[in-house]
């Protein structure tokens, strides 16, 4: 007993792991949904000039996506047992803050070469818990609200005063998509998805 309250207060209840074929596509489509949501919400605001009004609605935009997401992705899987986040390093919104196995597993991603998904299992109170991150670059898309200059500093200032995610570069960790599951959760969808025709 003693023995497994230390490996767990170590960490050491976090390991990471190959993520599976299903887990992987999963990923892809969850990012595909992201750049297709910015693409239809965000991009738009930035061919007009600077307003408050596009700043409140991407504002907006980045509060709810993780919940929009959530359900998309409660969709795809057919369980509700499972999450989206956005998390960060350099967080705009403190709320988006990575702690823990997420922050180590998000300075793993920065330090490879090519900035790769990575899969964290850990155990939660005896169960196994899938955390998969799926880092996003900065674009030059993303350069209005997170490079040098930025168009809103001002508002960014008054509304995140913790903001890190400013003078970004292109080709830089911008954050990550987050997905969690029960392992038991990802093996029903995975044996329910094999048995459809
Ligand atoms: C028009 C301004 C604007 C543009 C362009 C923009 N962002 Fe943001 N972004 C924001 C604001 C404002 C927030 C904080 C909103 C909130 O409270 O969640 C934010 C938050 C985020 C977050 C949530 C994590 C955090 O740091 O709080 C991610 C991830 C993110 N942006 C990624 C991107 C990416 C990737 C791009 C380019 C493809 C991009 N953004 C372009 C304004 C922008």
């Amino acid at each position: 007993m003693i023995l497994v309250l230390l490996i767990w207060l170590l960490g050491l209840g976090v390991s990471h792991a190959e993520a599976p074929k299903k887990l992987i596509i999963l990923g892809q489509k969850t990012k595909q949904e992201f750049q297709k949501r910015f693409d239809q919400n965000v991009l738009p605001l930035l061919e007009d000039q600077p307003s408050p009004e596009a700043f409140y609605r991407t504002t907006k935009f980045f509060m709810n996506l993780p919940r929009e997401l959530t359900y998309w992705l409660q969709d795809k899987v057919g369980d509700y047992r499972v999450r989206v986040q956005l998390v960060a390093l350099r967080y705009r919104d403190i709320g988006h803050m990575a702690s823990g196995p997420v922050e180590r597993g998000l300075i793993k991603i920065l330090h490879q070469r090519r900035m790769r998904p990575l899969l964290l299992q850990e155990r939660r109170r005896g169960q196994i818990w899938l955390v998969y991150l799926i880092p996003l670059k900065v674009t030059r898309h993303c350069l209005p609200c997170h490079g040098a200059h930025a168009r809103y500093a001002r508002e960014i200032k008054k509304h995140f005063p913790e903001d890190k995610a400013s003078g970004l570069r292109v080709g830089n960790l911008r954050g990550a998509i987050v997905i969690e599951m029960a392992r038991a959760t990802f093996r029903r969808f995975v044996s329910k998805a094999s048995k459809s025709p």
